[in-house]
């Protein structure tokens, strides 16, 4: 019985559970770690926004900057997709991630500000590499419905659509 109960496994609980600064430290961190770490959840959350209706949308974005400082995230988008005419509209918008290995959520609110030109675009653009790029080449905006996959490709810089392979 001593034994048995010896052996069962404590689970490892972090510092920062029963502590509310150390929550709010952890939660930068996480996030930091997003912005570096392509595997992280934190690197891909789920940027919601109010359309004209008022009705929320929500998709998936990477995050590209945690400046906790000044409590401040960075994204980058197409300016042609729907969301900078939304946050034009109501700055309004809240960001989700959920870890599952951390079993951490996180939840923010805050209000966006465009940054279509300027210094701030610029450096965001000349810091992206020529793959990211290549996304904002498409000639059919960011959530345009599709009738057939032409619509997405006509016009558009030749990307390979699957992966060479070679035989043995
Ligand atoms: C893994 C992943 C990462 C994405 N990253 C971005 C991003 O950084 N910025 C962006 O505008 N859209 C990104 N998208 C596409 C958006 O989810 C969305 O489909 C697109 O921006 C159109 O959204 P909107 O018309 O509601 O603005 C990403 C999608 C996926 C699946």
């Amino acid at each position: 019985m001593l034994q048995a109960e010896q052996s069962r496994t404590i689970p490892f609980v972090p510092s920062y559970y029963d502590d509310l600064d150390g929550s709010f430290d952890h939660a930068w961190i996480m996030l930091g770690r997003g912005v570096r770490d392509r595997r992280s959840p934190f690197h891909t959350p789920t940027l919601a926004t109010i359309d004209a209706d008022g009705a929320p949308e929500a998709r998936t974005i990477v995050l590209r900057g945690a400046m906790r400082e000044t409590a401040t995230l960075r994204f980058h988008t197409d300016r042609r997709s729907h969301k900078p005419f939304q946050l034009e509209r109501d700055p309004r918008c809240s960001v989700h991630v959920y870890d599952h290995a951390a079993k951490i959520q996180l939840r923010l609110r805050g209000a966006a500000r465009l940054h279509g030109e300027g210094d701030v675009a610029d450096t965001a653009w000349t810091g992206s590499r020529a793959r990211s790029r290549e996304c904002y080449a498409q000639i059919a905006a960011p959530g345009t419905a599709l009738r057939v996959l032409e619509d997405l490709t006509a016009g558009a810089p030749s990307i390979p659509t699957r992966r060479a392979t070679t035989s043995p």
